[in-house]
């Protein structure tokens, strides 16, 4: 899928400015997500940590289970900005893959630069799908 440059800045900046949301005491880490339904949608997402550590939930993550409980299932693109232009954890990769291998992942900076563009697919290659229940 082809993004205007409009288009990427517009979805790197909601995911930054989610960033300043992020619940992140412990880690100090702070990521921000924003995900665009093929409807046009758009959620944000933000790391909310724990004291009980392992309960933490990923910013990518909250902005998709954000749109599925919204009744939405078919995603674009998810931009996920972090200070230094970190990528997806491999639990994340699985929940994009999920909801489709097309979906571009943008990954900027605190900056707000892009400094990678890929699909899910190219991430998590040889992805267990659901087509594998089939
Ligand atoms: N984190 C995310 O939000 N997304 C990722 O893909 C990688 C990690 C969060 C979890 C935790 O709050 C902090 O970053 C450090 O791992």
């Amino acid at each position: 899928m082809n993004l205007t440059d409009e288009e990427i800045r517009f979805l790197i900046d909601l995911a930054n400015e989610a960033r300043r949301r992020a619940y992140a005491p412990y880690s100090n880490y702070h990521v921000g997500a924003a995900l665009r339904t093929k409807s046009g949608r758009i959620f944000t997402g933000v790391n909310i940590e724990n004291a009980a550590y392992p309960t933490t939930m990923c910013a990518e993550r909250v902005a998709i289970f954000s749109a599925v409980s919204q009744g939405e299932r078919e995603f674009d693109v998810i931009a996920v900005v972090t200070a230094n232009g970190g990528s997806p954890c491999g639990g994340c990769r699985q929940v994009m893959a999920e909801f489709g291998l097309d979906t571009l992942v943008l990954i900027a900076d605190g900056e707000g630069h892009l400094q990678k563009q890929m699909t899910v697919d190219e991430l998590l290659p040889e992805a267990f799908t659901p087509k594998h229940l089939n």
